[in-house]
């Protein structure tokens, strides 16, 4: 069985840069030889967490939408790949309602104490966070990254590494900058490359 990648895009623009990034990681990723599977986050139709906190004592949530789906996925891949370009200073919207639903997962490993997943397996999931942003503040990144660690710590897939981009502003096309297109590459296959070597060798 292929260890398994999910690849979020949080741009609403599937062939902005972003994207381009994203595109390079899953190439990375598949060559190290995972299977990955890309979901698009703006084209989910999903409602915010409505704090119901049905997920205090179930294992699920009570609103039924394009989330449904996505839990038993979280459980079952082997690493993540959080693509997302900077807006108002932190991830957008939608992508962080998206993490916001998860809550599901912060009572099982919080309230309830018991992690939806294996010590064994949080052993090797990580999560490579990739993002852009238009200006070139020092601290652009700062709350996007604060936001992509909990949501690593809460989904037991913990922050590993990054590429990261300011000034998109001026340089408008990532394209142009192929040392970090390869950064996305490599990071990607390093990525995968942990997953198929610790298989390897147990
Ligand atoms: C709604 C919105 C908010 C944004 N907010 C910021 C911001 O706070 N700081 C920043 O540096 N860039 C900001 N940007 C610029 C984007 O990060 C930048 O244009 C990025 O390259 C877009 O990525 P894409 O090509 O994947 O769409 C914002 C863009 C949008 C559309």
């Amino acid at each position: 069985m292929p260890r398994k990648i999910i690849a979020l895009l949080g741009s609403p623009r599937m062939g902005g840069n972003t994207g381009k990034l994203l595109e390079q990681a899953i190439k990375g990723a598949e060559d190290a030889g995972c299977e990955v599977e890309k979901i698009p986050v703006f084209h989910l139709q999903f409602k915010p967490c409505m704090e119901i906190f049905y997920c205090m004592e179930h294992e699920d949530c009570k609103i039924k939408d394009d989330m449904t789906g996505m839990y038993q996925k979280f459980r079952d891949m082997d690493s993540l790949i959080v693509a997302a370009p900077v807006m108002t200073m932190g991830i957008p919207g939608k992508l962080k309602m998206f993490m916001d639903r998860f809550q599901v997962f912060y009572m099982a490993k919080y309230f309830r104490n018991e992690s939806f997943i294996p010590l064994e397996r949080r052993k090797e999931r990580r999560m490579l966070f990739i993002s852009i942003s238009g200006m070139a503040l020092p601290d652009v990144f700062e709350g996007a990254k604060i936001t992509a660690k909990a949501f690593g710590e809460i989904i037991d897939c913990p922050y590993w590494d990054e590429v990261l981009q300011n000034d998109m502003d001026t340089i408008r096309d990532i394209t142009t900058k192929p040392d970090v297109m390869e950064a996305a590459y490599r990071k990607g296959y390093e990525l995968g490359r942990r997953l198929v070597s610790a298989e390897k060798s147990s």
